[in-house]
């Protein structure tokens, strides 16, 4: 839960760095709803990890840094890449989510209520993203992302 935590303040810096410098209104507006749900997103993953007596990663601020500068920098490369960069994280979550749902035991039926309905928000926004003009990535890309996000993961489980 400390991961999706990590993952969602993340999405938070990605989608708020892309606002910043978006040029057209149409992007904003579609990115803006999906901003909104990863408030809640957060939110979620924050009371979890609360009733579950564990604290946030200490690299959360790191990772808020970064993910803002690359959603920040994409954006003001163009819209369409933008796009792609959100639709091809998502994706990359969604992987995750999924593991991460298959692992959950059945009985913490709390914290599966929470990575199941992020599961099916974040394929939305990928969806979303793809539709309002992203740039699909190609595999070669995918693959960087996915060992960044290894990394991430590994270290945000542990820090
Ligand atoms: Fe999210
Ligand atoms: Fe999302």
């Amino acid at each position: 839960m400390r991961v999706n935590h990590s993952g969602e303040v993340c999405a938070q810096a990605l989608y708020q760095g892309q606002a910043l410098t978006a040029r057209l209104p149409e992007v904003r507006r579609e990115m803006e709803a999906a901003a909104d749900e990863e408030m809640d997103h957060l939110a979620w993953c924050e009371a979890r990890l609360r009733e579950l007596d564990d604290h946030p990663s200490y690299l959360n601020p790191l990772w808020y840094g970064l993910s803002f500068g690359l959603g920040a920098t994409a954006g003001a490369i163009s819209d369409r890449l933008s796009l792609g960069f959100v639709a091809a994280t998502e994706q990359q979550v969604c992987k995750h989510l999924d593991s991460h749902l298959a692992r959950l035991p059945e009985q913490d039926t709390a914290s599966r209520a929470v990575v199941a309905q992020m599961l099916e928000d974040e394929a939305r926004h990928a969806h979303t993203a793809l539709d309002a003009g992203g740039i699909p990535f190609p595999a070669p890309v995918r693959g960087l992302m996915s060992l960044v996000s290894r990394v991430m993961t590994e270290t945000s489980y542990r820090l």
